[in-house]
């Protein structure tokens, strides 16, 4: 099987404590059973509104979150395991790019000292090993060599996300989770950082998992591509199944949210997106059970899955 990661059920509630006694008395179900597999050298897109549970899931791959329920294996290994994870040297081969790269790079620490970081962790190179492996890394994300010794806050948020991409591809990793490594960036950057992180899938045959907001974002990238809402996925599918045929009311209303730069036509899409809008509202019971909860996924062609009560509702 050609697949690196496959997840099973995974199921990440937090418990909410209230009360005199800081009693536990319910539980956010930030996750709620998701079944998913990255293939290798593939982009798959997890998307969904704030709030749905997509960071939950990522931090989740990479160790960073206790899974309630449910296995993740990353061939063949069940890495929900700490001891497992540090056997197979899982942090080495699974990074992760955050969206917020004024936090997520240590602002007291050189360019040099940051990508370098985890490659200390797990390499051990000489000094001009290290700087040499830093300058190559910099190099392929379109940064100068002049950016070695200067510090975070001296870049841009373009910038920044891609020494985040240096840093996460520093180890050579097989899959790298970014949480929306673009989301805070201008049009014109988004498209320069996603054009660094293409081009480097290529190069080294990298897996993605690549989380968004906005359907528009992940278009381009996505081989395929999860929608999320509510901790569960609402639809699964390829590029072609979610863009050409939505089936989920949800999947139909995040797609007429993708801003469109066209003017001229922008009344019409108003009124597609009040039309998207009445629907949603109306056909709730046919993609929500009676607590709001979203059904099962079901079957539609081999590559593409709706949550819908059974049988569908059309
Ligand atoms: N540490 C936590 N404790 C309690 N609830 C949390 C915690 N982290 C996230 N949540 C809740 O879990 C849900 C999913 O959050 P998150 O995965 O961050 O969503 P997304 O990334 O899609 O915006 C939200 O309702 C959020 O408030
Ligand atoms: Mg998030």
């Amino acid at each position: 099987m050609s697949e690196i990661l496959t997840i099973k059920n995974l199921k990440i509630h937090y418990p909410i404590r209230s009360g005199f006694f800081n009693r536990v008395t319910d539980h956010v179900y930030a996750v709620d059973g998701v079944d998913f597999m990255i293939e290798k050298g593939k982009t798959y897109g997890l998307v969904g509104e704030s709030g749905s549970g997509k960071s939950t899931t990522g931090k989740a791959i990479v160790g960073l979150e206790k899974v309630t329920d449910g296995a993740i294996y990353y061939e063949d290994q069940d890495i929900t395991n700490p001891s497992i994870r540090r056997k197979i040297n899982y942090n080495r081969d699974v990074q992760m790019i955050f969206q917020d790269s004024m936090s997520s790079l240590n602002p007291k620490k050189r360019v040099l000292d940051i990508i370098a970081e985890p490659l200390r962790n797990f390499e051990k190179l000489s000094v001009q090993e290290e700087k040499k492996r830093v300058k190559e890394l910099l190099d392929i994300v379109g940064m100068p060599e002049d950016a070695l010794y200067k510090y975070p806050h001296e870049f841009s948020g373009g910038q920044r996300q891609r020494l985040g991409v240096a840093r996460a591809v520093a180890t050579n990793p097989k899959l790298i989770v970014a949480d929306e490594p673009v989301s805070a960036l201008d049009l014109s950057v988004q498209a320069q950082v996603l054009n660094f992180m293409k081009r480097i899938q290529e190069e080294y045959g990298l897996s993605y998992l690549f989380i968004s907001h906005d359907l528009g974002v992940v278009k381009h990238m996505c081989d395929n591509i999860a929608i999320m809402h509510k901790g569960r996925f609402v639809e699964i599918g390829s590029r072609e199944d979610i863009y050409n045929d939505p089936r989920h009311i949800y999947t139909k209303r995040l797609l007429s949210a993708i801003p469109k730069i066209d003017v001229r036509h922008r009344d019409e899409h108003k009124k597609q997106r009040l039309e998207v809008e009445r629907e949603y509202r109306a056909h709730q019971k046919d993609y929500y059970d009676e607590t709001g909860r979203v059904y099962d996924l079901q079957k539609i062609t081999p590559t593409h899955q709706v949550a819908e009560k059974d049988g569908g509702a059309k």
